[in-house]
């Protein structure tokens, strides 16, 4: 119930009121929030989930939507970083300026890397001499991990901008934060568990 019904609805209306409120296309920066959030909260979320033993859909399905939803969340993270960079070069704002901006940087930085090297999971015979297949599929659950904490910092930091202040009540945006906090806590326990059975099969290797 809760994975099934209360997740996808808390994700749909985070990026849903996320989107209504930016009104993407109304100027430079709506696009924004709008992708970012997108980006980082609904499609990053939804790649992983899906990976849940309780989603019905074969190891190759999951797999390549896993794919498709990170390379989408990867052009989504683009728009999103290209318009507010762009729009500040446009206003003579410096770049970098706050923690949401530092810390959203650094996501959109290691979202790169993950994706790059997310590819090599594909390839694991490349690796072998330096890693196990195994020791490969922790590192990047928990690099992955690394960078859907930082979007969600950024995202929580981004509520906090006088922007999203003047546009949404305090009971919005403790609603969104209680609704992220729902997925967050639903993602770090499959990671969790799936990382107790890796450790599991990585001691029955090396014995
Ligand atoms: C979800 C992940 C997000 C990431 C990774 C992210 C990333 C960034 C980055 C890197 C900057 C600085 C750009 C520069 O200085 O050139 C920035 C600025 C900004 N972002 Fe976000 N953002 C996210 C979500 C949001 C959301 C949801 C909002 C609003 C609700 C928002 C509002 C702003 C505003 C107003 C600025 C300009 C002020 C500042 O630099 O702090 N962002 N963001």
């Amino acid at each position: 119930m809760i994975r099934g019904v209360v997740i996808p609805a808390a994700l749909a209306g985070i990026v849903g009121y996320i989107g209504i409120l930016a009104k993407p296309s109304s100027s430079l920066f709506s696009y924004h929030p709008a992708f970012m959030t997108l980006a980082f909260i609904g499609m990053l979320s939804s790649a992983v989930l899906l990976l849940n033993r309780d989603v019905k859909l074969s190891r190759r399905s999951k797999t390549f939507l896993h794919w498709l939803l990170n390379g989408l969340a990867g052009i989504a993270a683009a728009v999103g970083f290209g318009s507010i960079y762009y729009n500040k070069e446009l206003n003579n704002k410096p770049h970098f300026t706050s923690w949401h901006g530092l810390i959203g940087a650094t996501a959109c930085a290691l979202l790169l890397s993950q994706l790059t090297f997310g590819g090599i999971m594909n390839y694991p015979q490349y690796a072998k001499p330096v890693l196990s297949y195994s020791a490969l599929r922790r590192c990047h659950a928990i690099s992955g991990t690394t960078v859907y904490l930082l979007g969600s910092g950024a995202f929580i930091f981004g509520l906090f901008t006088t922007w999203f202040q003047s546009q949404a009540s305090a009971l919005a945006i403790i609603t969104v934060i209680g609704a992220q906090a729902l997925v967050l806590g639903s993602i770090l326990q499959q990671v969790w568990k799936g990382l107790g059975v890796l450790n599991k099969s990585w001691k029955n290797v090396k014995n």
